[in-house]
């Protein structure tokens, strides 16, 4: 279960994030460059949101995405919670597709839970699907019971991703959300999976436990963080690029088997909790 699959189209297993990009002129062309090499790497997925630059990030995907075979990409973004609603889900909808320059998303999601009931917004979102404006539709930051209160609306078990933080330093969805998830063959969409390159756990990257696999490896700790969530069934990581050399080492990580005895020291140094965590969310 390591590709999110939606009609005939797959994508994985690392995928491609765009929060903050777009957002700078001098930066935009070096950044669209980082998304094609990314593509050209077999990282087919991208990922974006309205949100994100108010548009400038779908904007990008829009001119990063030019020339490729529509069916050879896996096209992502979300709808603000406040968007959510019968009254304005499908226009934001069609301004998302107008700015990434496609006729259809490949996965729309839920950014987080607002006040929108999830019946009116999982509603909306089939007929989406079934006007064939997007292939498939998911959440994201929503924890076990927000799930499960999701599957018991009608159409609610549609939901085909749910895209939350995940990565070693913080792994508190293993306790119960992702083996709820795994259950319903739902893939996990693991965002800020470098832990924002280390910002949001001091010491991740340069943790002997990540060190030491990265130097038998000859790669990199970042790439070792992919590789670790990689060996996670039916988790897809969709790690942020802003230049080429970085997008191409991300897409390295796909090939990187870490052995039982790597994966047990990686455990050891950055263990899951035992008990219930809240889900954290950036
Ligand atoms: N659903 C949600 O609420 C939500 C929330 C947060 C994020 N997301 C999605 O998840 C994506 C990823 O999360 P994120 O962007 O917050 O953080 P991230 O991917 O964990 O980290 C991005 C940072 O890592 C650096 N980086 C990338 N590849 C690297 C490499 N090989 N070696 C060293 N550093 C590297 C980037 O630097 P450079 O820019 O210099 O390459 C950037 O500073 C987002 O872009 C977005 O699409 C979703």
């Amino acid at each position: 279960m390591h590709f999110i699959t939606a009609g005939d189209t797959a994508a994985g297993p690392i995928g491609q994030g765009t929060w903050y990009l777009g957002e700078n002129l001098s930066t935009a062309r070096q950044e669209c460059d980082a998304l094609r090499a990314g593509i050209e790497a077999g990282m087919t997925l991208i990922d974006t949101a309205e949100m994100y630059g108010d548009g400038a990030a779908e904007e990008l995907v829009g001119r990063a995405v030019q020339g490729y075979g529509r069916e050879t990409l896996y096209l992502v973004s979300k709808v603000y919670p406040f968007h959510a609603s019968r009254r304005d889900i499908f226009r934001s909808c069609e301004n998302s597709l107008r700015r990434m320059k496609t006729d259809y998303l490949d996965l729309y999601l839920l950014h987080w839970r607002g006040q929108t009931p999830f019946a009116e917004t999982v509603e909306c979102m089939e007929e989406l699907c079934r006007e064939g404006r997007i292939r498939a539709w998911g959440v994201s930051n929503l924890d076990t019971a927000d799930m499960r209160e999701l599957f018991s609306v009608p159409g609610g078990g549609h939901c085909a991703a749910d895209q939350v933080l995940y990565h070693l330093g913080s792994r508190g969805i293993e306790f119960d959300l992702l083996p709820l998830l795994r259950e319903r063959d739902i893939p996990v969409m693991a965002y800020c999976p470098l832990a924002q390159a280390g910002r949001l756990r001091r010491g991740l990257l340069e943790a002997p436990a990540v060190r030491d696999t990265a130097r038998a490896h000859g790669v990199s700790p970042a790439q070792i963080l992919l590789a670790f969530l990689c060996a996670q069934p039916g988790v897809i990581p969709i790690p942020r690029a802003s230049r080429r050399a970085h997008t191409l080492e991300n897409a390295g990580a796909a090939n990187i088997r870490l052995s039982a005895d790597e994966l047990a020291a990686l455990d050891a140094a950055f263990p899951a909790p035992r008990r219930r965590t809240p889900l954290e969310i950036v």
